[in-house]
């Protein structure tokens, strides 16, 4: 059972703010699954997160190379491996692009990691991202029960049970 934490941004500053909270409570080991439409905003939220893991370097999409692997500068997060699942066709070519369980050191971020619930299933912390306008994004991220809620202002968040088809 984990919770689900929703978010109406309005602006690429308010979505980058959530995913700095967002990566205050992920742990080495963990796999992000990024999800929803095309430019809904998920290479964004990755680059957020890696900067504020640490990463000094920015953040590109791995669309053409399917995975990336930074180095943090601090903390105990030290990688971060970001894949892109969009040209993938079937789960067997997951290993070709050498996705594997992360390391304890590692996170991995996957965008449209939706589409391989055999590796981003129930072990996934999710992040769904949706259009609500120009600048506007509905998100929703999924928080096991044993970690804390990202610190962000509760006026601006939503939190409830995950049924588990969100
Ligand atoms: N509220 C918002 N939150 C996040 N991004 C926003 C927001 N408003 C506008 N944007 C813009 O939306 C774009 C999202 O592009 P991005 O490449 O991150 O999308 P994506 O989901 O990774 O696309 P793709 O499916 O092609 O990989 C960015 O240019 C970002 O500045
Ligand atoms: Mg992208």
């Amino acid at each position: 059972m984990d919770r689900l934490v929703s978010f109406d941004s309005d602006s690429p500053q308010a979505t980058a703010q959530f995913a700095r909270a967002f990566a205050a409570v992920l742990r080495g080991g963990d796999i992000v699954s990024l999800e929803g439409d095309l430019g809904t905003g998920k290479t964004f939220f990755t680059a957020a997160i890696a900067l504020a893991l640490g990463v000094t370097v920015p953040v590109s999409s791995p669309t053409f190379t399917l995975q990336k692997i930074y180095e943090t500068q601090t903390g105990a997060i030290r990688r971060i491996i970001h894949y892109d699942f969009y040209r993938i066709a079937q789960a067997g070519e997951l290993a070709e692009i050498g996705f594997e369980a992360p390391e304890p050191d590692t996170v991995a971020i996957a965008e449209w990691g939706d589409r391989f619930p055999q590796v981003c299933g129930e072990k996934a912390l999710r992040v769904c991202l949706e259009y609500s306008g120009v600048h506007g994004r509905h998100i929703r991220i999924t928080i096991p029960n044993s970690r804390p809620l990202p610190q962000f202002n509760p006026n601006d968040i939503t939190e409830s049970q995950n049924n588990g088809d969100s």
